[in-house]
């Protein structure tokens, strides 16, 4: 009698402490606020989706927090997930379908370039996942990576050419192809930008500085020649 009486409260105890612990640590509803790591195959938020949305779209006249374009800012997590996103419904959100629209409901506005195909589709796959503020994806790095074809083009098509592409690129440096990517670096421009160097314009231009890791492979690419790998 006595036994069963103790495995009862031990069970009791037990359950107790499972059902603390779920509450301590809650799985955050798609939308929060709250970050969290990014899983290994999931898009990451912090270093694939938000500098895609901060220097496409968080400019000056469109949805920075001073223009604030139809009520849409696009410069940190709270602001993107604000409006026309439905967390888990790509297809149901606005934000992801006027990249896909024409004439005059096509975002970005001309002269701004193009999302590319491989944007859009990230974007459509976040939104899908969740729409999570996934951040510390720091895997998606390796300073031991750093060939222009797959390391360089893809940090720069992320954080640049939201401003350095199209009819009008800023500054007028265009580094949507090798070449205009191989005259900044060989003037030692790309390198004094993205590292905050003094008498450089710092680059991404309103956004955070790139993580050490990412500037140390374009420092390693412009070192070994800036070459066409
Ligand atoms: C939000 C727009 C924007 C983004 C994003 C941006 N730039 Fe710029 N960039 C500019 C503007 C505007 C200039 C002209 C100088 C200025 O106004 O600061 C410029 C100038 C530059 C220069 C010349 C700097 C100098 O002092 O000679 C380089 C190099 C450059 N950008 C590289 C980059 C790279 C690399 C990235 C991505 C990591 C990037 N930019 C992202 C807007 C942007």
């Amino acid at each position: 009698m006595k036994k069963t009486y103790h495995i009862v409260t031990a069970l009791i105890i037990a359950l107790t402490i499972i059902n603390a612990c779920k509450h301590e640590i809650p799985e955050p509803a798609a939308g929060s606020p709250t970050p969290i790591p990014g899983g290994a195959n999931e898009v990451c938020f912090q270093n694939q989706i938000l500098p895609i949305f901060q220097s496409n779209c968080a400019k000056s006249g469109c949805h920075d927090a001073a223009s604030q374009n139809k009520g849409y800012v696009f410069d940190n997590y709270v602001n993107i997930i604000k409006k026309g996103i439905s967390p888990g419904n790509a297809t149901n959100s606005d934000v992801y379908k006027v990249l896909f629209e024409t004439g005059s409901k096509k975002m970005p506005r001309p002269p701004n370039p193009d999302l590319t195909p491989e944007q859009k589709a990230l974007i459509g796959r976040w939104i899908n996942e969740g729409a999570k503020n996934t951040i510390n994806c720091g895997s998606l790095c390796d300073t031991t990576k750093f060939k222009y074809s797959a390391d360089i083009s893809v940090l720069i098509n992320t954080y640049c050419l939201g401003c350095h592409a199209g009819i009008a690129p800023s500054g007028s440096i265009n580094l949507s192809t090798y070449s205009g990517v191989f005259t900044v670096a060989a003037s030692g421009r790309l390198v004094g930008a993205v590292s905050h160097a003094p008498s450089y314009s710092p680059m991404p231009k309103n956004a955070a500085k790139l993580s050490v890791c990412q500037i140390t492979q374009i420092r390693k690419w412009v070192n070994s020649g800036a070459p066409n790998n």
